[in-house]
């Protein structure tokens, strides 16, 4: 048998031809892959995409508002025209990078379909013919199918042997029939329309409770019950309508028994988000790494005061208080980023409320700074204690190959036990966190 490495990395391609034989292969069902979680803002770029592909595994660049940077502007430039056109900048130079280091790496990107950039980001990615895969999360594009397809034309006239994939990021069998049913298979021309290559089944939470990192995909009013995310019963759900295209699994995935188990249900493939922004490569700073990610007093909290009004799992550490002025300054630079459902500006004048600006507490923690939004999983209550995140007896951040590395070869350790004081077990310390006593 393979080790695990063998069999989830893909080829170094040397050229197209190859690199659309391992797409295929892929895709087909006959090759199973592990990748990354996109995380935005900015946290998979293409530095990290390129370490990725070295390391021999199909990376995802986030394409979820990656023009972050126009956070540096003058309040002024600070406004949803200027960030469409960053957005296109910082996706034209992440493709010109990722050509001349990994031209032919598999490559993904991520997008969060209810930002207002999504189409303007989907396009740019598209014209920038350097990615492989678009990855789609946070609502469903109704118009994805037929633009999958009239893409898919386009670049057959140009190169009949290449495809462009997609898969929607899903987190119940009712998410990935809509695609498949609903959105894919409507059309009077069936070839106008481009069914689903994949789906990227994101648990909200485990059975062990550990939340995926970052926005969390279920609706509002549902509880964050582990019975409602059974892996193997989303898999046959899915596996009803859709017999071969590849279904991977994200969300509480971190070590080799892990990864062997959703292989053994049958996931073609595994993808992990706080494993990997837990490297030097990733968009979070090495320091805050250290002194939040690794700090065995910090919990993990799961609340609903993102903006976007999603479920969100993150490290309980302060974000920027509400007063009138830290209001005033977010109101005035807004770039509309989650566009008219943002309930940071809709609860402005709730005195009681604790929305979050979404894009600038999660850019201030891109930019390292100590007050700001930092998505993690709930398993790095867990992962912190791991070997890999210590060196002569102090924290160590470890490179992206390190960390695939000891993921591929290190079983789940026993949960630590929590005291009451440091409260650092999964969500402990929100009093509203659903999840099931
Ligand atoms: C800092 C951070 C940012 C994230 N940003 C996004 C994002 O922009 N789009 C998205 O679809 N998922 C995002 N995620 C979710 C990851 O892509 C991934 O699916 C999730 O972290 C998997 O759970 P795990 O952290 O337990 O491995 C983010 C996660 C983290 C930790």
């Amino acid at each position: 048998m393979n080790s695990l490495r063998e069999q989830l990395s893909v080829d170094k391609f040397r050229n197209e031809k190859e690199k659309q034989q391992g797409l295929e292969a892929m895709f087909h069902g006959e090759k199973k892959f592990l990748t990354n979680g996109g995380m935005g803002a900015g946290f998979t770029e293409e530095e990290f995409c390129g370490a990725m592909a070295e390391a021999g595994f199909p990376s995802v660049y986030s394409a979820a508002v990656p023009g972050w940077k126009i956070s540096q502007e003058p309040a002024g430039r600070q406004n949803s025209n200027n960030l469409r056109e960053m957005n296109a900048e910082a996706i034209q130079s992440a493709a010109t990078y990722l050509r001349q280091r990994c031209e032919y790496a598999i490559k993904g990107a991520n997008f969060m379909e209810m930002l207002p950039s999504y189409s303007d980001s989907r396009e740019e990615v598209i014209k920038s013919d350097a990615f492989d895969v678009l990855m789609l999360g946070a609502g469903m594009d109704e118009k994805l199918p037929a633009r999958m397809a009239e893409a898919n034309a386009e670049l057959q006239r140009r190169e009949p042997k290449r495809s462009l994939y997609y898969m929607p990021i899903v987190s119940s069998v009712l998410a990935a029939k809509a695609y498949y049913h609903r959105y894919a298979k409507r059309g009077k021309q069936p070839d106008s329309l481009r069914v689903p290559d994949g789906y990227y089944l994101e648990l909200p939470i485990d059975e062990d409770e550990n939340t995926a990192g970052g926005h969390l995909g279920f609706s509002k009013n549902r509880g964050l019950d582990p019975d409602a995310f059974d892996p193997a019963a989303i898999l046959e759900g899915i596996r009803k309508f859709d017999k071969t295209s590849p279904v991977i699994l994200a969300g509480g995935v971190a070590y080799r028994d892990q990864i062997q188990k959703a292989l053994d249900m049958g996931f073609d493939g595994v993808s992990m988000g706080t494993r990997l922004l837990l490297t030097r490569e990733s968009g979070m700073s090495d320091e805050q790494i250290i002194v939040k990610y690794l700090n065995e007093l910090i919990g993990i909290i799961v609340d609903q005061n993102s903006s976007t009004g999603f479920w969100s799992s993150r490290l309980d550490v302060p974000y920027t208080e509400r007063t009138d002025e830290t209001m005033r300054d977010a109101l005035l630079k807004c770039v509309n980023c989650v566009g008219s459902g943002c309930q940071y500006r809709k609860n402005r004048e709730c005195p009681t409320d604790e929305t979050y600006c979404i894009y600038r507490d999660l850019i201030k923690a891109r930019l390292g700074e100590d007050v700001g939004i930092y998505f993690s999983g709930g398993q790095i209550v867990i992962m912190r204690h791991d070997s890999l995140y210590t060196s002569d007896g102090k924290p160590y951040v470890p490179t992206i190959e390190e960390g695939l590395d000891f993921t591929l070869t290190h079983d789940s350790p026993k949960k630590p036990k929590y005291s009451a004081e440091t409260q650092a077990g999964p969500a402990a310390k929100n009093p509203n966190t659903p999840l099931a006593s």
